[in-house]
């Protein structure tokens, strides 16, 4: 079930058989010359809404889909969020649901500049709890980022080697071809510039310079991704594999017996 097509009593009536709810966190930025604004929003609620699909007893979100992404204002179309700012959003929407009784937030996540933001906003929901007097009744956390499933990733490096890169990957533009046809077929940029595998480990989470020598180290945006090797066929597998992995690691999470 998704939370934005779901009426209150629907909701009620999951929480009577699960405090549990599913976060997809996305971002609003560019993808390479034919890669979609919306690629990490889109794949991340995608992942989530197929596993809601599949398993009834998983509650899906809306997308957060405005987020950190400083490192791509001088590609228009970009949005960005302070990171405090995305912090204090995602306390906001625990916060909300928490007072309608959910207790177990699964965030999956598409895009490597929410996971500092999205830690912190756990970090400091735990210890307000904690301090509070009386003290609150403790939620957890689990934050995942859909490239980072055992199987999913397996995939992807099968299909494209270095060529994934980190930003405008083939595997996340392939998601999207799968679900909207949106992803113009001239989008194969043909040159592709791989990068040290050293460079791309200190870039981990987005860890990306000012947006003006961001655009000028990557003049098309993508890093180090081969693109044009992406397709729907491959969206598809991807998107099956990464939302049964998802199923799985959920429903590890909320333990629920009855599952
Ligand atoms: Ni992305």
């Amino acid at each position: 079930m998704r939370l934005q097509f779901a009426t209150w009593p629907e909701v009620e009536t999951h929480l009577e058989r699960s405090t549990g709810i599913l976060i997809p966190v996305g971002s609003t930025e560019q993808h390479g010359p034919g890669g979609l604004i919306g690629t990490d929003a889109l794949v991340a609620e995608a992942i989530a809404a197929r596993a809601a699909s599949e398993h009834d007893r998983i509650l899906v979100a809306p997308v957060l889909a405005y987020a950190p992404a400083q490192f791509n204002l001088s590609f228009p179309g970009t949005v960005s969020l302070r990171a405090a700012t995305f912090s204090q959003v995602v306390v906001d929407v625990v916060d909300s649901l928490a007072a309608g009784g959910f207790d177990a937030f699964y965030f999956l996540n598409g895009h490597g500049a929410n996971i500092a933001p999205v830690r912190c906003a756990c970090h400091d929901l735990h210890q307000r709890r904690v301090l509070a007097r009386p003290a609150m009744a403790p939620l957890k956390f689990r934050l995942k980022s859909w490239w980072e499933f055992p199987e999913t990733d397996a995939l992807r490096r099968e299909l494209y080697g270095a060529g994934e890169g980190m930003h405008a990957t083939p595997s996340e533009i392939s998601v999207t071809q799968a679900i909207s046809t949106a992803v113009r077929s001239d989008h194969t940029a043909k040159s592709w510039t791989p990068l040290p595998v050293e460079r791309l480990r200190d870039l981990a989470g987005d860890a990306h310079e000012d947006a003006r020598l961001h655009r000028a180290s990557f003049p098309d945006g993508r890093v180090g991704s081969n693109s044009a090797l992406s397709s729907a066929e491959h969206g598809e597998a991807l998107l099956c594999t990464a939302a049964r992995e998802l199923a799985a690691d959920y429903r590890r999470f909320v333990a629920d017996p009855a599952w």
